[in-house]
């Protein structure tokens, strides 16, 4: 067993309805981006931790983790959570409505570039999961949008995935998100308003505090 299964091992089995949707999603037919469960634990600890009562997710894809959220903050907590893609919404939204958080969960609509520009600012933590070689561009009004003290939490940092069998299109987008996320970690590691520790969890997250 190597140290991720290991670490994986340790986490207790997942409640309803997030168990069957991590089944869903990992079936090839039903296949859906979703968080790791050691992500998914060690988002569950923060949440516990921070307490926060109004939270932004950029990057919705079936809901998982927006009803993790959900699960795991007191009942007058708000998120809104935000997909490009209508169709993968509507399967939020319903996964949503059926697991009785649709009071608690907004699901936006959109391109995540647009709607930030019209969200109204003090997030107390900011979940960023989607878009990965635009997170760059994504920081200075999700900076503007978290309240000082509040947290981000960037998921895929240390993502790297090159595939000697991709045709060298698909090899230089990768290549280029790779390199986009570099300038990212460079900046948040080093931005004047920030605080933050690069995790190896998952895809890597980055979790930095706004001062
Ligand atoms: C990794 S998945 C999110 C997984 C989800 N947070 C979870 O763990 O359940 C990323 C999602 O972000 C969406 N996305 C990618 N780029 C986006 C953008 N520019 N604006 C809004 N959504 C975007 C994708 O369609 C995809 O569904």
């Amino acid at each position: 067993m190597d140290k991720r299964e290991y670490i994986v091992s340790l986490i207790k089995e997942e409640e309803e309805p997030l168990k069957t949707m991590r089944s869903v999603a990992s079936d090839t037919e039903t296949y859906a981006p979703i968080v790791p469960s050691e992500t998914a634990q060690l988002l569950k600890t923060m949440l516990k931790i921070i307490k926060p009562k109004r939270i932004l997710e950029i990057g919705t894809a079936i809901g998982y983790s927006a009803i993790l959220m959900a699960k795991n903050t007191d009942e007058d907590c708000e998120i809104i959570t935000v997909e490009r893609y209508e169709k993968v919404a509507d399967i939020a939204i319903n996964n949503i409505f059926e697991a009785g958080f649709e009071k608690k969960i907004r699901v936006v609509k959109g391109e995540a570039a647009d709607i930030i520009n019209w969200l109204d600012t003090g997030f107390d933590l900011v979940f960023m999961d989607g878009a990965k070689g635009q997170y760059i561009e994504f920081l200075p009004r999700v900076l503007n949008l978290l309240k000082s003290g509040g947290v981000l939490i960037t998921d895929d940092v240390l993502y790297n995935d090159p595939n000697i069998e991709e045709n060298a299109t698909e090899r230089h987008r990768k290549y280029t998100i790779v390199q986009r996320l570099r300038k990212y970690l460079e900046v948040i590691n080093n931005h004047p308003q920030l605080e933050t520790t690069v995790l190896e969890v998952g895809e890597g997250v980055a979790i930095s505090y706004k001062k």
